[in-house]
């Protein structure tokens, strides 16, 4: 418990950690479509209507919103909407990527530097480190930083009062916070993927933004491919506007986006050549499976983490496999995608 290291480095630590990272994660084509206020965030009716009632509330008692755990998978809005309730709320961010902070003074400079109703946002909060984790659990419940100072008989625990602030964290997976964590979060938001119908307003009105004609058969027919994922939804919607402007007049109607999806080896399903890839392996070199997650990655050359959070969370969303005690089997509807996917010429 007692860390010798644990002094307030004032700044520069912290100060990198938190200029960094997040910005890098966003490029500036993602920056420029993100929703800048709950009314321009599609879908996820019910997040917004609580996200809307609590913000009303804290704003109406004059105090810090809850803290607020925002879970689900990659590109879903976790990051946009953190920054939602910053400008909801009028206040400054803080962004910090969970695995970034290495000491425990790095976290007490940031919690320290934070203004009166801030927010703090821990990217990736799951991947946080337990001894710092541990610094978070008073500074979340009583705005307050307890400090060890000196070692052994000699230390002296040293309280400073914090002002008060909003937490929001982001996760792809809730399952790896720990309890103490979790349950100091007075809201868990879970981000479900996206309809079609979400989708497409979300390309259309991302083409507005980038001043491209997009009919909305085109727009629906994007949106089919896009695997629920707005983030997805916009980065076919920038290719599909490249292959509109090369080989067609720039505009994007329907035949139009078949051709530039068939071009990039988008399925209508959404399934791209690496899922392809992930289930194909599964099929005929696992022999359906069972199959280990470390031992799919390895074959795929992947991280078992990409795997886990970026591939399999949409196969398993179409049934197309399983995660079972012993492992990731294909279902029959595994199978069968593989055997079209060979019909269609579509597997490598
Ligand atoms: N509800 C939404 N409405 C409109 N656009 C959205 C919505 N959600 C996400 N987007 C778009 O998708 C992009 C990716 O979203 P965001 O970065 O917020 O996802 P994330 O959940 O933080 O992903 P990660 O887990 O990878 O950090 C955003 O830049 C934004 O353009
Ligand atoms: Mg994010």
């Amino acid at each position: 418990m007692s860390d010798p290291h644990a002094t307030v480095a004032p700044d520069s630590q912290a100060a990198r950690l938190t200029a960094g990272n997040l910005a890098a994660d966003d490029d500036e084509f993602d920056g420029s479509l993100r929703p800048r206020d709950l009314s321009e965030f599609v879908g996820q009716e019910r997040v917004r209507e609580q996200l809307a009632i609590s913000l009303e509330a804290a704003q109406a008692r004059g105090e810090a919103l809850d803290h607020v755990l925002l879970a689900g998978p990659p590109g879903l809005g976790k990051t946009s909407l953190a920054y939602i309730i910053r400008e909801e709320l009028g206040v400054g961010l803080r962004p910090v990527a969970g695995p970034a902070i290495e000491r425990r003074g790095d976290m007490a400079a940031i919690l320290t530097g934070l203004e009166e109703h801030d927010v703090l946002f821990i990217d990736e909060i799951h991947r946080i480190n337990p001894a710092i984790e541990e610094i978070l659990y008073p500074a979340l419940e009583d705005f307050r930083l307890d400090i060890v100072m000196g070692q052994g008989p000699a230390a002296r625990t040293l309280t400073l009062d914090l002002k008060p602030f909003t937490l929001i964290g982001a996760t792809t997976r809730t399952g790896l916070l720990t309890t103490p964590l979790r349950d100091r979060f007075g809201m868990t938001f879970r981000l479900d993927y996206y309809q079609p119908d979400e989708l497409e307003v979300i390309v259309l009105r991302s083409a507005a933004l980038l001043g491209t004609e997009v009919t909305a058969d085109a727009a629906a027919e994007i949106a089919r491919s896009s695997r629920g994922t707005p983030r997805v939804a916009n980065r076919l919607l920038r290719r599909v506007r490249d292959v509109a402007q090369v080989r067609f007049d720039g505009k994007v109607n329907k035949d139009v986006a078949r051709e530039a999806l068939a071009l990039l080896e988008v399925a209508n399903d959404g399934l791209e050549r690496t899922d392809l890839q992930l289930l194909h392996a599964i099929v005929e070199k696992f022999d359906g499976g069972p199959v280990g997650l470390s031992t799919l990655a390895v074959s795929l050359g992947e991280e078992a983490d990409t795997v886990e959070d970026v591939y399999e969370p949409y196969l398993l969303q179409l049934g197309l496999i399983q995660r079972t005690p012993r492992g990731r089997v294909a279902t029959r509807l595994g199978r069968a995608r593989i055997g079209a996917a060979r019909d269609d010429g579509a597997l490598f």
